[in-house]
């Protein structure tokens, strides 16, 4: 957000040498995500864009496979894999949709080839992971468990793993490669946590949730390390880690400079760990330090609070070094495999790769509310693919060049959201089988802030802040830390309520535990944002209307299997009703936010 740091960090970590430099900017050009912001100089191309891979002209299947979660401990008995089986024109081996059946009645006609026979074994030791088994072509999500102690990990903690699927007469066939990764339980009183990477949700593990692992659906923010410190053993602040805590915040993201008082921070972690309030431990100012990220990690490691780690922010902004979060991220994995790693991206289409290639969790920051997405306040430019920051790399909020944007001020967010999970589609970072189905998780940073004479003119409203977080929801955010607290009254009041439901388990356990389906929406001008999640014949749907006018035509959300009730509504005013294998409903107020569970 300051990018006034990208000189800097060019001058210290480009070493003077012109010629490391690896963007496009001349000598004494500052860059935001590539381009050049200031007045006096001119546009040029960022570079560093992701483009979709080139379709091939034959069509393709791709055998992925992956290990459900990205660790396991020695004391578990049972592991499983997903195995997907996408056909497209992108990704993959050649695909005939014809086989023979040597056990058919008449072997010599040709068929369909609608099932994969596959085989999993550790490809240390041979040893058969998952025998023949089938799987439907082009299906995803099928499930084999195995057994863990068929892998030998005591050498390494990591064990490469491997995949063939061939047609039934053994004409066709795929492989692929993956690695399961087991680690001894922790032998002090930190905790472990863990991706499910089936659906991208995060799960901890330690003395305070009685050593079973507890899924966990982070609804909260990045937190003012000044307010921490100045509310810790302060009697006479009525606000303080309790009260955060009883709002319904689950997780606390402070962000404290270093060098820190280490009596201070214990004292915190100590407290969160009083609170069950799980930390996701900001090292923004520190990252690329090796040896301070060593000590920071010593210092965090027996408190059962610890979630997980963030490294980077928006170091795509910046312009840090194109290999700095990777290396921060094996650096801390070597230190601590027990915990995730993740950091926040600001750019729209800026070394998405190379950044993010250094984390486990990604996190986009989207603040177009209140925002001038044209013309920057504070630099006095226009802003467009090419130059200018306005706060909000390539959004177009409000701005009457681009009439969709006009209409949904909010469609910035979704776009975010949708590209950072296709970019990592394109890098083929599913079908590597090194992380889960759709990537690496992606989590949201909602706007709940105000800086006067920044890029916004204005808080957010309530309303605002709740579209904004269950939009991303929609859009399959795992996670929601917003941008920071103390924030306002009327916000940290609306996100109280929300964190209370994101945490509950009659929320996670659909969210956290069933496959988030986009619905098709009848009515509603364009601006009604819906998602269900189907679990044992329950839906709960989640449905957004991003319009700031009330809306009195009928709206129809159609459903992606029966259903005979509302059961319960979790959030909004609940005036729908269940007909046509749809919800419907004639009135939308002004930013409406609905979750139902239907059944
Ligand atoms: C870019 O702007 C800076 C600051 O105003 C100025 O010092 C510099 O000469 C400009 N560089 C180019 C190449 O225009
Ligand atoms: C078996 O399939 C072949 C190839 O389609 C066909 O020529 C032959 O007549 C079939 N035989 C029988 C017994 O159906
Ligand atoms: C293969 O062909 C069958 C029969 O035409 C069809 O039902 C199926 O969808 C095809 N599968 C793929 C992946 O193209
Ligand atoms: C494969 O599955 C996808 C997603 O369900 C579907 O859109 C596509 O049409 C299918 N492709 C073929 C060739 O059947
Ligand atoms: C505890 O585990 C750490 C690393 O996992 C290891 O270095 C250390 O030796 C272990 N301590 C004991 C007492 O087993
Ligand atoms: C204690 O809290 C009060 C009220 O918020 C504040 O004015 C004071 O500065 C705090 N004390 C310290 C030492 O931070
Ligand atoms: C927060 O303030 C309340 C009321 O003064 C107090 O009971 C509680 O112990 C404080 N919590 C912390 C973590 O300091
Ligand atoms: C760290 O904070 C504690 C508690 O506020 C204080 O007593 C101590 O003097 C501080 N240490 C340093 C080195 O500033
Ligand atoms: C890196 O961190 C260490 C330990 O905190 C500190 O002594 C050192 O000055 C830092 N190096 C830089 C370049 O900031
Ligand atoms: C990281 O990139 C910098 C700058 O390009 C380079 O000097 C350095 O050798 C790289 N480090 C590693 C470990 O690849
Ligand atoms: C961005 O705006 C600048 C200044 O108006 C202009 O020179 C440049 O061509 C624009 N870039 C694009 C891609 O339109
Ligand atoms: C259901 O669909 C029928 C036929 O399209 C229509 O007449 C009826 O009004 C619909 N009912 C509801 C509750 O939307």
């Amino acid at each position: 957000m300051i990018p006034g740091k990208a000189i800097l960090l060019q001058f210290v970590f480009g070493l003077g040498s012109i010629a490391v430099l690896p963007f496009n900017n001349p000598p004494g050009v500052d860059i935001w995500c590539g381009k050049a912001y200031r007045e006096t100089n001119s546009s040029f191309d960022p570079g560093g864009q992701l483009t979709a891979p080139e379709p091939s002209k034959s069509l393709l299947l791709d055998l992925r496979f992956y290990p459900r979660m990205n660790l396991y401990l020695s004391t578990e008995e049972k592991g499983s894999f997903i195995v997907d089986t996408p056909v497209s024109y992108i990704y993959g081996s050649p695909y005939e949709n014809r086989t023979f059946e040597p056990n058919s009645p008449n072997a010599s006609q040709p068929l369909p080839f609608r099932t994969l026979n596959i085989q999993i074994w550790n490809s240390l030791n041979n040893k058969i992971l998952v025998p023949w088994g089938k799987v439907e072509v082009n299906s995803t999500g099928k499930e084999f468990s195995f057994d863990l102690s068929l892998i030998d990990w005591t050498n390494t903690g990591s064990t490469r793993v491997r995949i063939i699927g061939t047609s039934p007469d053994g004409l066709q066939s795929y492989q692929s490669v993956s690695t399961v990764r087991i680690l001894p339980p922790r032998n002090d009183t930190g905790s472990v946590s863990r991706i499910d990477q089936r659906y991208g949700a995060l799960q901890v593990k330690s003395s305070l949730t009685n050593d079973l692992w507890k899924p966990i659906f982070p609804y909260s923010f990045y937190t003012s390390y000044d307010w921490i410190v100045s509310t810790l053993n302060n009697a006479s602040a009525t606000k303080n880690l309790s009260t955060y805590r009883a709002l319904g915040y689950n997780i606390i993201h402070p962000v404290p400079p270093w060098p820190l008082n280490v009596t201070v921070l214990k004292n915190f972690l100590t407290i969160c760990d009083e609170l069950e309030l799980y930390v996701m431990y900001d090292m923004r100012g520190t990252y690329q330090n090796t040896t301070a990220v060593t000590e920071i990690v010593a210092l965090l490691q027996k408190h059962p609070s610890l979630l997980l780690y963030y490294t980077a922010d928006e170091p795509d902004g910046a312009g840090d070094t194109l290999n700095a979060t990777n290396i921060a991220f094996h650096h801390i994995n070597n230190l601590d495999p027990y915990h995730p790693i993740s950091l926040v991206l600001n750019c729209a289409n800026f070394y998405f790769g190379e950044y993010a290639s250094g984390a486990h969790i990604i996190l986009e920051d989207t603040y177009p509310i209140a925002a001038n997405t044209s013309f920057s306040p504070v630099y006095h430019t226009v802003c467009n693919s090419t130059w200018g920051d306005c706060g909000c790399d390539d959004c177009h909020a409000g701005d009457p060049a681009y009439p969709e944007y006009v209409k949904n001020k909010f469609l910035d967010i979704s776009t975010r959201m949708d590209d950072f999970y296709r970019y990592q589609e394109w890098l083929g970072w599913a079908s590597q089988g090194t992380r889960g189905a759709g990537g690496a998780p992606v989590w949201g940073v909602p706007q709940a802030f105000y800086d006067q004479g920044s890029f916004w003119s204005r808080f957010p409203t309530p309303e605002e802040e709740v579209v904004m977080g269950i939009l991303r929801l929609n859009h399959g955010a795992k996670g929601i830390v917003a941008w920071i607290y103390p924030t306002s009254e009327p916000i940290e009041k609306v996100t109280g309520q929300l964190a209370t439901l994101a945490s509950g388990t009659e929320f996670t356990s659909y969210t956290l535990e069933a496959d988030g389906v986009p619905l098709e929406v009848i009515g509603g001008n364009g601006l009604v944002d819906a998602t269900a999640w189907v679990k044992h014949g329950k839906v709960l749907v989640s449905v957004v209307y991003l319009g700031y006018e009330d809306h009195v035509w009928h709206v129809n959300v159609v459903l992606p299997t029966r259903v005979e009730k509302i059961e319960k509504t979790l959030w909004g005013k609940g005036d729908w009703k269940v007909g046509n294998g749809t919800i419907y409903t004639s009135t939308l107020k002004g930013l409406e936010v609905s979750i139902l569970l239907l059944s």
